[in-house]
């Protein structure tokens, strides 16, 4: 059990889609660079279809893959076999890197599991309908308000407009 804040970062569509065929259904580059800066020299947990689908570690971060499989390797990556795991080994991380917080990067059925053990939610609302296999889980209104959200029109690089929001539990 992990005494550092938890927060979930996601892009987010309006259908609450997150990916499709294990992939990004967006191009947004001002959300690249938000994700960058709210996890740059953190420890990020992801599942193991996601880290796929991005084929490397992100540099200036310790990634930890959660997988069933025991054989999973992969060069530059912690590796964990369960959420539990995962948070037990990202506070280590966090301890080394001098983070303060630990990062939950997808995808859809690792958010699942994470949201209820969350502090915060970094979510990118997307101004897009895409037809998707990945969704983000509810955000029940009784446990979690918007504390920040800050919207934004579509900038060079980006494929829609988007709004960042920042929910944190009710007290
Ligand atoms: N929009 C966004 O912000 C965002 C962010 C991240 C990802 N995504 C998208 O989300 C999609 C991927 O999400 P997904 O839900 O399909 O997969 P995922 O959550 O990335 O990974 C699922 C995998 O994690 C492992 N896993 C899950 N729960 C586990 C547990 N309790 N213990 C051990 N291992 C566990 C399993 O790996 P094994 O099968 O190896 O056992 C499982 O197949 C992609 O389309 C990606 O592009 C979007």
């Amino acid at each position: 059990m992990t005494h550092l804040p938890i927060i979930l970062v996601a892009a987010v569509a309006k259908n609450n889609v997150i990916g499709g065929g294990n992939t990004l259904l967006w191009r947004l580059s001002s959300d690249l660079k938000r994700f960058k800066a709210l996890t740059w020299g953190k420890p990020l947990i992801m599942g193991r279809k996601t880290y796929d689908s991005i084929g490397l570690p992100l540099p200036g971060r310790e990634t930890i893959v959660i997988t069933r499989d025991r054989s999973f390797k992969a060069e530059g990556v912690h590796c964990a076999h369960s959420l539990e795991a995962a948070l037990d080994l990202a506070e280590a991380c966090a301890r080394d890197l001098g983070a303060a917080e630990i990062i939950i990067a997808g995808g859809g059925e690792i958010y699942t599991q994470a949201i209820g053990g969350a502090d915060r939610l970094e979510i990118t609302r997307v101004n897009l309908e895409p037809e998707g296999d990945s969704y983000f889980p509810a955000i029940d209104p009784r446990k979690w308000t918007l504390a920040a959200s800050e919207r934004h029109l579509a900038g060079p690089g980006d494929e829609a407009d988007f709004e960042f929001c920042v929910y944190e539990p009710r007290r």
